[in-house]
């Protein structure tokens, strides 16, 4: 079977990065996803243990689409009664660039008038959209549909630990691309001075347990008709590969009450509150001792007139305390423009999207440990 994994911009070489440690070799990301061949057994390998994809998707078909005819014929061939039962609640999600359909609503319209028919075809008396979630995916380019279910439904960033509301939380399949593109590993301290809910230090813990971030939810492609049961086999693998040993110090720290709460609450949730360190504390104040430690940040960017006085003291008395650590590294995520020329000019610098705000991510490398250093 086909399968893409869709993928946010700024991130994609972190999924491949993540990819080919999965064991699925080196594929490139062209227009925002990532495709690969794979059978049941990897649909839900990769939903419980992508950490920086998105979803995984079923490709159903590929073919010339001009126009609307073509659209429904081209839907109505493929196999869609294997898949779905009559009472299928069918989502469209589409998308048309440099084509001629470019009404992608009536695209859509098309799209579900052909599955139905096809039902239909195939001896579904009625339709009464009350069972499983089917979200179908048409994606015109250059007038070629590739069309696709969504195997994961919820998005993969619904861990299922964040179940607080919090002020402007980072997506936790950003925070997952963060430590996967840091020099982190569990031997390394790690610390988020800024925490807020607790996402970047929470996927730090994951990442260092091993622990499938998809673990403790559930996907749309277990409900259809013609998936096997494998979820349940590839969750016990998953728990088998979790570490156990002792972890390097997680620190996560913020100067609100609520915010450490919220990340304690959560980390609970996560499985991962024992790996944890919290503390009420200004970040501009963290210090440490221990040598190659990674510093991860979202730091408050200020949206508000009359923020920016204020904002430049904290980034400068965080970037001091940052510049004081022995041989650490830092990553942070942040839309405040001032950012590189308070802290030092970036290592390297990348262009991420957080809630549909433009932000760079700056990378700080450090120095790595020498031959006999323990950290
Ligand atoms: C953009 S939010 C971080 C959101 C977080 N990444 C998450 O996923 O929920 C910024 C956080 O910085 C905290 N903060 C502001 N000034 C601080 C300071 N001087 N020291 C520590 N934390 C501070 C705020 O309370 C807020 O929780």
């Amino acid at each position: 079977m086909r399968l893409y994994i869709p993928v946010a911009t700024g991130i994609e070489a972190s999924v491949k990065r993540e990819l080919s440690r999965l064991g699925y070799g080196e594929a490139p990301a062209i227009r925002g996803r990532i495709a690969l061949e794979g059978g049941w057994e990897d649909v839900a390998r990769l939903n419980l243990r992508l950490r920086a994809g998105e979803r995984v998707l079923l490709g159903m078909g590929e073919f010339p689409a001009p126009t609307f005819d073509d659209l429904f014929a081209g839907v109505r061939a493929l196999p869609w009664e294997e898949f779905l039962t009559p009472h299928a609640r069918i989502l469209i999600d589409g998308k048309s660039f440099q084509s001629r359909l470019m009404a992608i609503k009536a695209a859509g319209g098309v799209v579900k008038k052909a599955i139905l028919t096809r039902l239909k075809e195939h001896g579904a008396p009625q339709f009464d959209e009350k069972g499983e979630r089917a979200i179908v995916g048409v994606s015109i380019f250059g007038d070629v549909a590739t069309v696709t279910l969504d195997t994961s439904g919820d998005g993969l960033h619904k861990r299922g630990y964040r179940v607080l509301t919090y002020d402007a939380p980072l997506r936790e399949t950003t925070a997952a691309a963060i430590v996967e593109d840091s020099f982190y590993g569990r031997e390394r301290v790690f610390c988020d001075p800024f925490c807020g809910s607790g996402t970047l230090a929470i996927e730090a813990a994951l990442y260092a347990r091993n622990i499938a971030p998809g673990a403790m939810r559930t996907f749309d492609f277990t409900a259809w008709k013609c998936a096997p049961p494998v979820l349940a086999r590839e969750r016990e693998a998953a728990k088998e590969e979790v570490f156990r040993g002792e972890l390097a110090p997680i620190f996560a720290g913020d100067i609100s009450p609520r915010a450490i709460s919220v990340a304690k609450e959560h980390a609970m949730r996560a499985g991962v509150a024992g790996d944890i360190r919290f503390s009420l504390a200004d970040a501009g104040d963290f210090t440490s001792v221990e040598k190659y430690g990674v510093l991860a940040a979202n730091p408050p960017y200020g949206e508000r007139l009359g923020e920016k006085r204020e904002l430049s003291s904290l980034y400068k008395k965080f970037s001091r305390a940052f510049h004081a650590l022995p041989a650490w590294s830092a990553y942070v995520i942040t839309a405040y423009p001032e950012f590189e020329r308070i802290f030092g000019r970036a290592t390297r610098r990348r262009i991420l999207y957080n809630a549909n705000i433009r932000c760079g991510l700056y990378f700080y490398f450090g120095e790595k440990p020498k031959e006999g250093d323990k950290r």
